[in-house]
């Protein structure tokens, strides 16, 4: 056969095929979301996230050095609050003395190097179980802002590096923003969730923080999976109020929007490898339906190669042993 191009060239061995990889993955592209709770020596595996556990601080720190000495560089931690301390307003979450603030401060302390990234939606410490404040049945947007506000103070207060408001209220980044630099915390970055979708791939998550709405759905803020145009608005509205980096979440069934928001901004774009995608693997590897290995590394240079910088991964930890080597 005659044949001007034969690309398995580039195929033939190892050594070519990494010369012409286009993506490349690292252990720095990682930020490994944890959940932390009250209490003391408690390590509670997420019943739905096998591997996945939820920490008291002096379990939580144990772990930390694990994961530091793995090489990641940035978590992003979530609080798991019991029944008792939630309430309308989600007041448990500026409350200087509440358990997730200090776990920030002794994070901060023993790592000072580790990136911490907080969460700013009102939902861990909410009785209604709404990322926003319920009025009369309804997620009232500007009301919930005051609350954003004071709760991302004192996370920043706290020691957070970045906030990362995943609430999709409107306006929520800009007021942020204001609320932190009138206070003096400019150096606060905000990774915000532009594009989040209403999607049924967070049930893990919510299973692993007891924090599933107690009525209706996310529907009137989260996203239509439908939709890609209205991405773009959520992106430039974020781009305008201030965000340092924009978020799109969950990352599989939405690869074309990660790519859209990186062809159209020119600041780093991240995406959120959610709970749902992680235990999806999970449960066809211990089947023995897929290889589980393969099937992450896979998924984890796909994000990249469609535009995300970073990868929020609870595969963070087997990712960074494999690339470790
Ligand atoms: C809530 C929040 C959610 C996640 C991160 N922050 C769940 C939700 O919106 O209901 C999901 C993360 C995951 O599924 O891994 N503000």
């Amino acid at each position: 056969m005659q044949l001007s191009r034969r690309p398995r060239r580039n195929r033939k061995s190892a050594g070519i095929r990494e010369l012409v990889q286009e993506t490349t993955l690292q252990v720095s592209d990682f930020i490994f979301p944890m959940f932390v709770q009250e209490g003391f020596n408690q390590k509670v595996e997420v019943k739905s996230m096998p591997g996945i556990y939820r920490f008291s601080l002096d379990n939580l720190l144990e772990e930390l050095k694990e994961v530091t000495d793995l090489g990641i560089r940035a978590i992003d931690l979530f609080p798991n609050y019991p029944e008792g301390k939630k309430d309308r307003l989600a007041s448990e979450s500026y409350h200087e003395n509440t358990f997730y603030l200090k776990a920030i401060t002794a994070i901060k302390e023993k790592f000072p190097e580790l990136v911490i990234m907080t969460d700013v939606a009102m939902d861990p410490y909410s009785s209604d179980g709404h990322d926003g404040l319920v009025e009369n049945g309804k997620i009232v947007n500007d009301a919930t802002l005051e609350i954003l506000g004071n709760m991302s103070l004192a996370q920043a207060k706290a020691g957070a590096d970045i906030l990362g408001p995943s609430d999709m209220m409107d306006g929520r980044v800009g007021y942020i923003r204001k609320h932190l630099d009138s206070h003096g915390f400019t150096d606060v970055s905000i990774m915000s969730y532009s594009a989040k979708y209403a999607s049924a791939f967070y049930g893990p998550f919510r299973d692993a923080l007891e924090s599933a709405p107690k009525f209706g759905d996310k529907k009137t803020y989260q996203m239509n999976p439908a939709n890609k145009r209205e991405a773009l608005l959520e992106a430039q509205l974020d781009f305008e109020e201030g965000a340092d980096m924009l978020m799109v979440k969950p990352a599989l069934s939405y690869l074309d929007i990660i790519r859209l928001l990186d062809e159209n901004f020119d600041i780093p774009i991240a995406a959120y490898n959610v709970s749902g995608e992680y235990a999806m693997i999970k449960a066809a590897a211990q089947n023995g339906w897929l290889d589980g290995d393969r099937a992450m590394m896979e998924v984890l240079m796909s994000i990249r190669r469609a535009g995300a910088k970073c990868i929020l991964t609870y595969f963070a930890k087997e990712a960074a042993v494999i690339l470790n080597g």
